[in-house]
């Protein structure tokens, strides 16, 4: 089975950070199973230069049997979930307590604080709360707020940024401005109220969710001070998303600076 000319131009790349994007099934997990074989066999990297993240345990299992079927030894290549990659750079250089005690709980957990809370989050009249009328809906609604929470950390939002966006788009508006415009900007000063709130209640209660984890990694990865970031061990990162592709996942790509070109790139957004 041979690779066709993108897939083999994926494979044998080494000029820097790389992204590749294609429709399902075409052939992406090949190419960095592909990859993975490539830099072993042909660039002579030790296994354990080589970190392969994926998004579930399922795709981390997945890939492994993949490189086995494929003749790899993978006994030391380091194949992980984001998360809990970055759960354990997290412990080695975090001072953060809810990481060190272990203290990481599903986003679901919230639900009943934001049932139990809804009343105090701030909401105005353009949040309708009277569309809501059995407590399954108010469930839903919270579900669907901490989800667009949760969209935002993917994309390294804070709630400061979209305050801000927001304040700037209100002081916009004008007697001629569509009203379904003015609602989603109302609708998003709103998110931005709970977000607010479900931060300061994980930071009381000394929890993080599984968002903060990326996040927090991010911030380590990218403190401008040089010597405060974390070592990257690995010299080549294979990330495999398989829902979407935060910007956060590129922060961690780390590529040999002899072979790339002497080009870096870790701990920065892109
Ligand atoms: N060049 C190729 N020639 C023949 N078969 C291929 C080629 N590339 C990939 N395949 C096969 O096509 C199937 C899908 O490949 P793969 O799983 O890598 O795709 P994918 O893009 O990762 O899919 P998904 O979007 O579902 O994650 C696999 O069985 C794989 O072995
Ligand atoms: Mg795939």
């Amino acid at each position: 089975m041979d690779l066709n000319k993108e897939q083999k131009a994926a494979v044998t790349y080494d000029k820097g950070p790389l992204l590749v994007s294609a429709g399902p099934g075409s052939g992406k997990t090949r190419v960095i199973a592909e990859r993975v074989k490539f830099l072993i066999e042909k660039k002579k990297l030790k296994q354990t230069q080589i970190l392969c993240l994926t998004f579930g345990n399922a795709g981390a299992e997945a890939m492994r049997a993949r490189l086995e079927e494929m003749k790899v030894d993978t006994t030391d290549l380091q194949i992980s979930t984001y998360h809990s990659f970055c759960n354990n750079i997290l412990r080695d250089y975090s001072i953060n307590s809810a990481v060190a005690a272990g203290r990481i709980v599903k986003r679901s957990s919230f639900l009943v604080w934001g049932l139990e809370n809804i009343d105090s989050f701030g909401f105005d009249e353009w949040f309708d709360l009277t569309k809501i009328s059995s407590v399954s809906h108010t469930a839903v609604l919270i579900e669907k707020l901490i989800d667009g929470i949760s969209t935002f950390k993917d994309e390294l939002i804070t709630p400061e940024e979209i305050s801000q966006y927001v304040n700037k788009e209100l002081a916009k508006i004008t007697a001629n401005t569509p009203i379904e415009k003015e609602q989603s900007i109302h609708e998003l000063d709103n998110l931005v109220k709970i977000y607010k709130k479900y931060d300061e209640y994980k930071r009381k209660q000394g929890v993080l969710d599984f968002d903060d984890l990326i996040v927090l990694t991010n911030e380590l990865l990218a403190n401008p001070k040089k010597e405060a970031r974390p070592k990257p061990s690995s010299k080549y990162i294979q990330t495999h998303p398989n829902r979407r592709v935060p910007r956060q996942q590129l922060c961690t790509v780390c590529i040999d600076k002899k072979i790339s070109n002497k080009r870096k790139c870790y701990g920065s957004r892109r």
